[in-house]
């Protein structure tokens, strides 16, 4: 009898949010920073290590898309920014400050500048992110949903110093040069990691005519769609993973590439297990699953 009562109510009872004090999500919030930062970052990659997601996390970057669990969480958010010498569009981050910050209970929201150095593009710059987190009792991230601020803006500065580097300033050559770079970047990750039943293009050349031919390069905003700047930020995750991320670099984009989403699809999206509004303030809030 007191098994089957607490089956019926096991899926209406949430776990108790933690209560912070304004303090210790400071403490939390820097944590994340500080092992954001390169080489820090390169000891989290490890869909095992613990130290910063939930197992069932779950994230949502503006400019991509939304991402689940703490395996990829581990690969996307560290993975993406830990190699200063393979060509990429971020490069490394290497210094931040935090300049806008407030918390209560188990939520932190921050705006945080950082340093990245673009090597690839000799460019050292700051982009600006501002991130929601939800912690749980073991100062795990539970949620986050983070917004790449003025990217278009640092899209153009990145563009301009790939256009030092190969010596033109027509905005139609820069672009046509940097696809080059990441499609034969993405092509060698391909040949090199992609073995198997894991490959994906049937020869080098097949994979650099499709992404510099049969897809868009991508605007900043679509970095989780079927654009080549898409498969250039999973080109990143390969080496760690290729029996999950090899098709996301490959024609069908592995259902992170892909155009499947309509405007109203991707602001109104019901994602969240928690509601980002505490204490039950706005009751309907849409972006609740
Ligand atoms: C959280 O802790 C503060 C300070 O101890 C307390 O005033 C507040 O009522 C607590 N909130 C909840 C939701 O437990
Ligand atoms: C993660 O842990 C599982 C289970 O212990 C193990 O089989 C797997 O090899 C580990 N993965 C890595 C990348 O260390
Ligand atoms: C952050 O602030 C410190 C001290 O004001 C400064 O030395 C550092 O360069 C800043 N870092 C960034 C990324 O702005
Ligand atoms: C940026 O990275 C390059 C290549 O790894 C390195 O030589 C350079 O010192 C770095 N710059 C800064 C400011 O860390």
């Amino acid at each position: 009898m007191d098994f089957l009562l607490l089956v019926i109510w096991l899926p209406l009872i949430r776990a108790t949010p933690a209560n912070y004090t304004f303090n210790q999500l400071w403490s939390l919030t820097t944590h994340f920073w500080d092992n954001f930062l390169y080489p820090a970052n390169t000891a989290h990659i490890n869909p095992n290590d613990t130290t910063i997601f939930a197992d069932n996390v779950q994230g949502r970057v503006d400019v991509t898309r939304t991402f689940s669990n703490r395996d990829l969480n581990n690969e996307y958010i560290f993975g993406l920014f830990s190699q200063p010498s393979h060509p990429g569009i971020f490069g490394v981050p290497i210094a931040y400050n935090i300049t806008q910050f407030a918390a209560t209970q188990d939520t932190a929201v921050s705006t945080t500048v950082i340093t990245f150095n673009i090597s690839t593009f000799d460019l050292v710059i700051p982009g600006v992110i501002t991130a929601w987190f939800q912690f749980n009792s073991a100062g795990q991230v539970t949620q986050y949903d983070a917004v790449f601020r003025w990217l278009d803006l640092l899209f153009n500065q990145i563009l301009q110093a790939a256009g030092r580097q190969f010596h033109t300033s027509d905005p139609v050559g820069i672009q046509s040069r940097v696809a080059d770079l990441f499609a034969r970047t993405i092509c060698q990750t391909h040949e090199r990691h992609c073995l198997g039943a894991n490959r994906q293009y049937p020869s080098e050349d097949a994979c650099l005519e499709f992404l510099t031919q049969q897809i868009r390069f991508g605007q900043p905003y679509e970095m989780g769609r079927n654009t080549l700047l898409c498969r250039e930020v999973h080109d990143n995750m390969v080496r760690y993973n290729p029996d999950v991320h090899c098709a996301h670099i490959g024609p069908t984009g592995g259902d992170y590439c892909v155009d499947d989403q309509t405007y109203d699809g991707v602001v109104l999206e019901r994602y969240f297990r928690d509601s980002w509004v505490p204490e039950n303030y706005a009751p309907e809030n849409v972006w609740v699953a």
